[in-house]
């Protein structure tokens, strides 16, 4: 884990409310694996107080990506930063994907800006067979960069599949049917809940899950998940925030 004084190299506009930032972050680009998170600190004073987790997005040499959507003061500060401004940032936390195992078509299922750890996921799965499918309120929040074989679904059906990601795959799985598949998914906490009904018993699926945090690597105690077998509970930020789908109790 390293914190790193790191640069805005640029920031991208992919639609009217997601943004694409890249950072020059070398230690944290070297060492990344897909699914794995970092937690920024968006301003350089103390407000907002708590640093915010993202996903890596992607990596390349000395830089990582983030995509993000603004939900409140800390991504609209976050959206705001211009080439040349410092950030701060902690990472790589949590565990990440595991792409390793017998499976030979990788299924990525994501909602909204749940698709933002996909674009590492995808250079990581070189040599699997992929589909993507990619859930959107509507045409306009659909977001593709860096990721390849879509399937796009919106819920207002202005594009692809009409009705949600789920759905989607559940009304495409049957050409899948022959292949050995491995789900990979991340969205909103409804969407994962959803995907693990579909999967119980059924597939090999791997869900990562969202919580409110605050360190970020499992001091604070801030952000627990039920078990699904046995007592207790995990840590979204050192236990996860992948898990596999059976493993845990989506609220
Ligand atoms: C492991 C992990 C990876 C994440 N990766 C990404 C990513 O790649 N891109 C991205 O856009 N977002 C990601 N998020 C969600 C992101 O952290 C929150 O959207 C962000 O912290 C909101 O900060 P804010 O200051 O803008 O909003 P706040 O003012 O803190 O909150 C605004 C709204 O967002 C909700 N919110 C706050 N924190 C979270 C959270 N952790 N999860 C879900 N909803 C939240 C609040 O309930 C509130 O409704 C990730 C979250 C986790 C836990
Ligand atoms: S965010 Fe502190 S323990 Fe998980």
């Amino acid at each position: 884990m390293y914190t790193e004084l790191s640069t805005v190299e640029s920031r991208e506009k992919l639609n009217g409310n997601a943004y694409l930032l890249k950072v020059k972050a070398p230690q944290i680009a070297k060492s990344i694996k897909p699914g794995q998170f970092c937690n920024i600190k968006v301003s350089e004073t103390n407000y907002p107080l708590l640093r915010r987790p993202f996903s890596v997005c992607y990596a390349e040499e000395d830089s990582v990506y983030f995509m993000f959507d603004i939900q409140g003061e800390g991504t609209k500060m976050l959206a705001e930063k211009k080439p040349g401004d410092r950030l701060n940032i902690l990472g790589p936390l949590g565990n990440g994907f595991d792409t390793e195992g017998d499976y030979d078509t990788a299924v990525l299922i994501g909602g909204g800006i749940g698709v933002a750890p996909f674009p590492l996921l995808t250079e990581k799965l070189e040599g699997k067979e992929i589909v993507t499918f990619v859930g959107a309120r509507s045409a306009d929040h659909v977001i593709k960069w860096g990721m390849k074989n879509i399937v796009t679904a919106t819920d207002d059906g202005s594009e692809g599949f009409n009705g949600n990601v789920i759905a989607c795959f559940q009304s495409e799985v049957h050409k899948l049917e022959k292949r050995k598949i491995r789900i990979f998914g991340c969205g909103p906490n409804p969407m994962l809940k959803a995907l693990q009904k579909e999967a119980i018993n059924k597939y090999d699926c791997q869900l990562s899950m969202e919580s409110a945090m605050a360190c970020g690597f499992g001091i604070c105690q801030g952000c627990p998940i039920k078990k699904s077998q046995g007592e207790g509970y995990y840590l979204v930020c050192k236990d996860g925030p992948v898990f596999e789908s059976d493993k845990i109790i989506i609220e």
